[in-house]
């Protein structure tokens, strides 16, 4: 039987649905449907009025991508009581999300996640996005999906890569959010990668975060606050992402981000160091990186984090961890400190 969890966003509420073949649910959606797959994963059956097909890849998370989607949409003569799918991972679904914010100033869309980091993260909450050449994620819109459809089934194809990217997220939830989840993920071990089990663990991680994310959600959908605490790895990871021109992957540059924080707020006393160091063999388990590679240099990283969105006037903010479980956000931390936290996560 699928699991149905419910998000009540402050601008919409909407199911998410977690079961084998729940991405047929989308006929029951009025409207003519346009179809926007990740070009690695295959047409399930999926029978839509029109079909765009996005060529893989961060580096291809491109207004351009965004606005092929749309003159699609206006070529089949979309209108406002149409739908939008996206079929794919974190990219389909932050791109297509933000074509339905835009496309006649709005239409419905659904998310039916295929890789581990878009159903445990991105596919609920309702932020889309393109990057620009200047930064990641720096045009977007907050507008949430009408439903999220999870077959874990999708992930019998995902890279081993993508798999332990994927487990980033979830990492991150659990040091931020969940206690629990977090030691059943060291119980778990390295089997949870080596040896994936797609009917139990994994729908089991996938329920759990999707819960959190969606109370997260619930109580602050603008990120005026609380949902701020969701970025933890992600300052410190997005310049690592950036540098490398997208040749490490967001939930690797995720990891290696959480180290680098984690090490900073053991580093600052807010946190415990043998957390830290928890943490970071947790992320060592899932066959995570945890430190920069050489050739970058500490100071560009930092000098990418001083453009990060979510600073203000006190400099760069960042949500540090307290305990395992819990995190809040800081700024004003003197940058010396966060040069010294890179330079001890580098190879
Ligand atoms: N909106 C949000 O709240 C939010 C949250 C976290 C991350 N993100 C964004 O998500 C993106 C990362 O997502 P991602 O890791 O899913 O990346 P992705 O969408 O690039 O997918 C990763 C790779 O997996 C392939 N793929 C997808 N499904 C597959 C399947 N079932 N089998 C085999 N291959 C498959 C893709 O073609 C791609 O090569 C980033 O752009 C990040 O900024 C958004
Ligand atoms: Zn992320």
């Amino acid at each position: 039987m699928p699991e149905i969890l419910h998000c009540n966003a402050a601008s919409g509420a909407y199911d998410i649905t977690i079961g084998k073949g729940v991405w047929e649910k989308f006929s029951s959606f009025p409207g003519r449907k346009l179809l926007v797959r990740d070009g690695n994963v295959p047409n399930p059956g999926i029978e839509a009025d029109g079909e765009i097909v996005l060529t893989p890849g961060e580096q291809y998370k491109t207004f351009a991508a965004v606005e092929s989607i749309c003159r699609k949409a206006a070529q089949l003569h979309l209108t406002r009581k149409d739908l939008f799918i996206a079929l794919g991972g974190g990219v389909t679904g932050d791109l297509t999300g933000f074509a339905s914010a835009i496309y006649m100033r709005g239409v419905r869309f659904i998310q039916i996640p295929t890789t581990l980091l878009a159903m445990v993260d991105a596919s609920v909450g309702g932020k889309t996005a393109a990057d620009l050449p200047e930064g990641k994620n720096l045009i977007g819109a907050f507008h949430q999906p009408d439903a999220v459809l999870i077959d874990p089934a999708f992930l019998r194809t995902l890279s081993f890569a993508d798999l332990t990217g994927g487990m980033a997220e979830v990492v991150k939830t659990a040091v931020i959010l969940d206690s629990q989840l977090f030691d059943s993920l060291e119980s778990a071990g390295e089997d949870a990668v080596l040896a994936p089990d797609f009917d139990d663990f994994y729908p089991g991680i996938i329920r759990r975060c999707c819960q959190l994310k969606a109370q997260v959600v619930e109580s602050d959908e603008k990120e005026k606050g609380l949902r701020a605490i969701l970025n933890y790895g992600h300052t410190f990871g997005h310049a690592v992402e950036q540098k490398s021109n997208f040749t490490i992957p967001h939930g690797a540059a995720v990891a290696i981000g959480m180290n680098t924080a984690g090490t900073l707020a053991a580093e600052l006393g807010m946190w415990s160091a043998s957390e830290a160091v928890r943490q970071r063999k947790l992320l060592e388990l899932f066959h995570l990186p945890v430190t920069v590679p050489a050739p970058f240099e500490v100071a560009e990283l930092l000098e990418i984090m001083r453009t990060d969105k979510k600073n203000d006037a006190s400099g760069i903010r960042l949500v540090l961890p307290e305990k395992i479980g819990s995190a809040g956000t800081v700024s004003g931390i003197p940058e010396e400190m966060m040069l010294k936290a890179w330079e001890k996560c580098h190879d």
